[in-house]
């Protein structure tokens, strides 16, 4: 199958990342084609005014991706911005996507709703899934990991498509399909949402000194007060840990112990720490064995590899568009 998925690169990769995406992407790469990016467009269209230098947080992104366990040699990764062919397919296909498709689409109304803090009545934020469907099907893909929030952007993707189509006559384009996510996201340690902006993240390049400072002022099950009153795993952040990184047995020692009043938060909350750095660790080893001028060569190889692909489906696009003709 041929997968395609993007990040944007907008800082340090938390364990809500690793769990929700890369975990993913580390398992289909092995019996897929896949490709990967940094969508650095797609960032700015939240962050234009923030000043980032995208070259540089996207040349780490992809050495996180690395060092998370994507593999460069069977995988392409590149960077979209270095594929001028994202922006040519963009505007083909903003000239024919109704607006009303991007004005229902309820994930553009939750984000102009979160994001009160932020000026996005712009075109490019109500476009970003114009120039997602742009990234998936220059590159023909069956298969779109993404999590939840991004499913409408797979649904208007496959509306553009089929427009495309209907409109040129020819079948340019192959239809994506979305692969969800299977892990539940986990929360941050405050229980919202993981995110590196409500401070309650755990970063894959935390130590394990910082890993346990965290943990330590995490909330447990509030009702527990003495070390051996029983307590309830099924209502502790904890525990969602536990079940998302520690081994069965692990989980179920908590959960028995907890529940009799035998093991303690502290103790549970180290073998917590524990699962964590045991995941990290690796990680770290990697990142720091990362030699700056081969993760460059990775991304050029991988952008020419891309551009390649997406000029011919270019070339078949804009023979439909501008000679209506389906002959390359
Ligand atoms: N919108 C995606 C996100 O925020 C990132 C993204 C951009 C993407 N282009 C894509 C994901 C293409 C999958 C395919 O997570
Ligand atoms: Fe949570 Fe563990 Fe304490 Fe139970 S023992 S309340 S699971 S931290």
């Amino acid at each position: 199958m041929r997968i395609v998925s993007g990040m944007r690169p907008t800082g340090k990769l938390h364990l809500g990342h690793y769990l929700g995406v890369l975990q993913n992407w580390i398992r289909l790469q092995n019996d897929n084609d896949c490709h990967f990016f940094v969508a650095d467009w797609h960032a700015l269209s939240t962050s234009y005014e923030d000043k980032l230098n995208l070259r540089l947080l996207g040349k780490e992104l992809v050495k996180d991706w690395i060092a998370a366990g994507i593999d460069p040699h069977k995988t392409t990764l590149f960077v979209q911005s270095a594929v001028k062919e994202h922006a040519e397919l963009y505007v083909l296909l903003n000239m024919i996507t109704p607006l009303g498709w991007l004005e229902r689409n309820p994930t553009y109304k939750d984000q102009l709703a979160q994001m009160q803090h932020k000026e996005i009545h712009t075109a490019g934020f109500l476009t970003y899934p114009v120039l997602q469907a742009a990234d998936i099907i220059l590159y023909q893909a069956d298969l779109v990991p993404i999590g939840e929030d991004q499913k409408p952007h797979l649904e208007i993707t496959r509306e553009i498509v089929r427009r495309f189509h209907h409109l040129f006559g020819c079948e340019v384009f192959k239809e994506p399909k979305e692969l969800l996510t299977e892990t539940a996201r986990l929360p941050g340690l405050d229980g919202r949402k993981m995110s590196k902006s409500y401070n309650n993240a755990i970063f894959l390049s935390d130590t394990p000194d910082e890993v346990w400072a965290k943990l330590k002022v995490a909330k447990t099950d509030t009702q527990r007060v003495r070390r051996n009153d029983p307590g309830n795993p099924d209502v502790c952040l904890v525990f969602e840990y536990h079940k998302a990184l520690s081994d069965d047995t692990v989980v179920e020692r908590v959960n028995e112990e907890c529940r009799a009043g035998t093991i303690g938060c502290f103790d549970c909350k180290k073998l917590c720490a524990q699962s964590i750095d045991r995941l990290l660790e690796p990680m770290h080893e990697r990142r720091t064995q990362l030699d700056d001028a081969a993760v460059d060569a990775v991304i050029e190889a991988g952008n020419a590899a891309a551009k390649e692909e997406a000029a011919a489906t270019m070339e078949r696009a804009n023979q439909a568009v501008f000679e209506i003709s389906c002959n390359v």
